[in-house]
């Protein structure tokens, strides 16, 4: 099959579209067809290496954790899917190797979600990750309540569009910080932008005088800790890009049922994953440099 490796760790140059081997199907798993394959910021950062204290590589390696195609064959014990079916999932492996910039990849079934009917398939590629670890942040560690007011930092994001719409679905204000591009996007789902940056406690302030309930920080580089005084005396934070003393931090995983929830929001017509850009397969340096570039709001997806 065709896929995007790297021999080595590295930034998008080290990436090389080529031939590799069909991957290997393994019982409770099926063979997806990928269709689309969407970028995430782990997948550069693991490939410079940065991941190499805690997961192993196993060169070459095949990047990317989120997919949505059709199954084309299903492993031993597999009763959940049939060959035909289109899916979506969080591929996440423990050993870097086989991931989802590929015209195959075998994903384990608790992975995996039907894809949203409504959702093309950048869209239906960008929900996994983004999705589960938005979930995760607004829904289960931050537990968002109607009439509560969330501050979201990097509103604008792969994450932090989702994030913002499951808080909006639980009837929250939400307040979202991004760069002054993105506010009539913010705009456009419901969301108070405010600017990043010096002075951003005033301007939180000036939208929630009583102080925000929850913050969810999807940029890092301290921001949680320059917001601090724009909470109320209940307020809740946690991060997905930063960690440290005083700092909770949420990772996404793989969740076959949490990904169906998401799944039907969408197709309920409650949720959508914005599109910043598509590459084809062959492009994914240029679409890995791109996601590290400032860049639209929502996903940057692979085309197969
Ligand atoms: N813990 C987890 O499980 C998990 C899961 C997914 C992602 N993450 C992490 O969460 C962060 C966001 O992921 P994402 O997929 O939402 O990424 P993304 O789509 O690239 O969005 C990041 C957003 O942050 C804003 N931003 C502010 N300052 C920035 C800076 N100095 N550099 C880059 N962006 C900046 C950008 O919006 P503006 O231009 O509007 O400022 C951008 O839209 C990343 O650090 C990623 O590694 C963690």
């Amino acid at each position: 099959m065709k896929a995007v490796v790297y021999r080595h760790y590295g930034g998008p140059e080290v990436l090389e579209y080529t031939d590799v081997p069909d991957p290997k199907l393994s019982q409770n798993s099926v063979m997806v067809r990928v269709r689309a394959a969407a970028l995430n910021p782990a997948d550069h950062m693991l490939q410079a290496g940065l991941g190499e204290s805690h997961t192993d590589a196993w060169f070459p390696v095949i990047p990317g954790w989120d997919v949505a195609g059709v199954v084309e064959q299903v492993g031993a014990g597999v009763s959940e899917f049939a060959p035909g079916d289109e899916v979506i999932g969080y591929i996440r492996q423990e050993i870097l190797h086989h991931g989802a910039y590929a015209e195959l990849v075998s994903a384990p079934v608790e992975a995996l979600a039907r894809k949203p009917r409504t959702a093309s398939w950048p869209e239906a590629a960008g929900l996994p990750l983004a999705g589960l670890t938005a979930y995760r942040a607004i829904v289960q560690t931050l537990k968002v309540e109607p009439g509560e007011t969330v501050l979201i930092h990097g509103a604008a994001g792969g994450v932090g569009t989702v994030a913002a719409q499951l808080a909006l679905a639980r009837e929250a204000c939400v307040i979202g910080a991004a760069s002054a591009g993105h506010h009539d996007f913010l705009r456009s789902i419901g969301v108070h932008p405010v600017a990043q940056g010096d002075g951003i406690v005033g301007r939180v302030r000036a939208l929630a005088p009583d102080g925000v309930d929850a913050v969810l920080d999807c940029v890092g580089k301290g921001v949680l800790h320059a917001t601090a005084e724009a909470g109320s005396s209940r307020m809740r934070a946690c991060s997905i890009a930063d960690g440290g003393p005083g700092i909770t931090t949420v990772f996404a995983r793989p969740d076959s049922a949490i990904l169906t929830w998401l799944v039907e929001m969408m197709d309920a017509g409650g949720l959508r994953v914005p599109i910043a850009a598509t590459f084809p397969l062959a492009q994914a340096a240029a679409a890995q440099t791109a996601l590290k570039l400032p860049h639209p709001p929502g996903k940057v997806v692979l085309v197969i």
